[in-house]
């Protein structure tokens, strides 16, 4: 078996939580850095494929290569530095054998009560995953979608940074019209804003786990 790059995993265990954004902006944001990616998109609604090319075409972005379906030996990984992969919803059994291939898995979450609160189900099936390896390691728990203006959502991020303070990678993701519009745009480039500027910080820690973890498999 040829040995598999790098394997992010961004997954949650609740539906739109920012997942295929956020495994959109990173893999854009790792290309642009020169980082040679594969972005699979193992959603079996296959949303991230959506956006990340326009209708028949591949994608387009610098140094991305796009694949639908699972991270399995077939996908030809070879030569990549980073596979970034938008996983089912980690409650489905599909997650799993995602989980179990990643290297890495970044939580996505909401600042909302049902998210911090079913947040256990995503550890469950981390657990699950790490039963028989110290892998895949928790990378963080990134809040998406926060607004500036709305005190509740500076509550629940208060309460997540209580919490998951250790966890949370930081900056969050503000709410931001440019990411929510960027799927109306297939093959579009990660659109400038407020959220660009998040998503850049939290793939310099992405890269830098990735390189503190290269070569170890
Ligand atoms: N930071 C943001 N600001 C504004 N809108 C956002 C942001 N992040 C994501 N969105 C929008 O919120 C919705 C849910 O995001 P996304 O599809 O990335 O979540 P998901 O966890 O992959 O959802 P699903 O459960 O459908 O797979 C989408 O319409 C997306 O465009
Ligand atoms: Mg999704």
């Amino acid at each position: 078996m040829q040995p598999i790059p790098w394997l992010l995993a961004v997954g949650s265990q609740k539906g739109g939580t920012g997942r295929t954004t956020t495994a959109l902006a990173l893999a854009w944001l790792g290309g642009a850095a020169g980082q040679r990616v594969a972005l699979i998109d193992a959603d079996p609604v296959q949303a991230a494929a959506l956006v990340a090319a326009a209708p028949g075409q591949r994608c387009a972005w610098a140094n991305v290569r796009l694949f639908a379906g699972m991270p399995t030996d077939d996908v030809p990984l070879a030569g990549c530095d980073l596979v970034i992969v938008d996983c089912p919803s980690l409650t489905e059994p599909a997650a799993q054998a995602v989980l179990c291939r990643a290297d890495a898995v970044l939580l996505t979450c909401l600042p909302e009560s049902y998210c911090l609160r079913t947040l256990p189900a995503a550890v469950a099936a981390l657990a699950a995953a790490r039963r028989d390896s110290a892998r895949p390691e928790l990378l963080g728990l990134l809040a998406t979608g926060c607004r500036r203006d709305d005190p509740q959502h500076a509550r629940w991020l208060a309460e997540l940074r209580a919490a998951h303070g250790s966890l949370l990678l930081e900056p969050p993701v503000p709410w931001d019209r440019g990411l929510r519009d960027w799927p109306l745009t297939p093959g579009a480039d990660l659109p400038v804003g407020a959220g660009a500027v998040a998503y850049r910080a939290v793939a310099e820690q992405v890269l830098a786990a990735r390189l503190a973890g290269a070569g170890v498999r």
